[in-house]
């Protein structure tokens, strides 16, 4: 699928060759892994309409959305959002398995979630999936899940549940050296605050949602200090706009 690329050497180009080879593994910090999000809003800044995600991006954004899924040892997904998305296996279909596989990484990515209420949505395709791999963070009461998934369970003081804890966890136990967020909003907040994020995607679409209650990219407390973004690229596919930023540090 093309894209014409804005920023920088404007050009058409072709979305799998940009997004399927962009080795995030080889800049994974020693404690922790490299941390890359992706979101769509609206150009008015909403992360949903009526509640859900799915109206705002197109298939542009569902070639960036599943080209990224193929470039990550792991994903990292909120809890309200596994539930509303209603997730399922992560990459599916034999030829992104494949390209993965190419890539020196397994057919699949691992899916990790954090909770703090130990209450899963247990009911959605992932967790009842028996090939499924998913580590969840939770607290030390938190019961050992019930389903067909393989489900690591890694139980933590509450004082210890952080996002720090849980990408030094997974770095150390389960060698994850490139990781997708895909959010939601409230996740996005604490990685934020836990200076987390090394880059940003961003589709901005082509839509004006209104209103001024609807979550934007990250809710919570706002940062001491704005963190500044340096744009990588550009794109525009059908008047959508993808925007890839890396966080400045220091
Ligand atoms: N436009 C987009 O690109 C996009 C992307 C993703 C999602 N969405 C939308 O966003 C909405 C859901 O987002 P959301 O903000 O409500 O929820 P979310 O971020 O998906 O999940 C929030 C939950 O994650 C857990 N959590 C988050 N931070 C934590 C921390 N620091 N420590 C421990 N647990 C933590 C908590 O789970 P417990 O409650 O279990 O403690 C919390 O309730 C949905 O409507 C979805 O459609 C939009």
């Amino acid at each position: 699928m093309d894209f014409h690329r804005l920023h920088p050497d404007p050009a058409t180009i072709d979305g799998a060759e940009l997004l399927g080879d962009l080795r995030l593994h080889e800049r994974a910090h020693a404690e922790r892994p490299w941390v890359v999000t992706n979101f769509a809003t609206t150009a008015d800044g909403r992360a949903t309409i009526e509640g859900r995600s799915g109206a705002i991006g197109d298939d542009g954004d569902m070639e960036v959305f599943r080209r990224l899924r193929t470039q990550v040892d792991a994903l990292l997904i909120g809890t309200r959002t596994l539930g509303i998305e209603r997730y399922g296996r992560a990459v599916r279909r034999p030829e992104l398995r494949a390209e993965r596989e190419a890539l020196g990484l397994a057919p699949e990515p691992l899916v990790a979630t954090v909770s703090r209420s130990g209450e899963l949505p247990l009911d959605i395709p992932l967790f009842q999936e028996p090939g499924a791999d998913v580590v969840v963070f939770a607290p030390s009461e938190t019961p050992e899940p019930d389903c067909p998934a393989c489900v690591t369970l890694v139980r933590l003081d509450p004082a210890e549940l952080t996002l720090t804890s849980a990408l030094r966890h997974l770095r150390a136990e389960r060698h994850v050296r490139s990781l997708l967020c895909e959010g939601g909003p409230t996740l996005m907040g604490a990685l934020l605050h836990e200076g987390l994020v090394d880059e940003l995607f961003l589709t901005l679409a082509p839509q004006l949602a209104g209103g001024g209650t609807g979550p934007t990219m990250s809710s919570g407390p706002a940062l001491a200090a704005p963190a500044g973004l340096e744009l990588v690229w550009a794109l525009e596919r059908g008047g959508s706009l993808y925007l890839r930023y890396a966080v400045r540090r220091g």
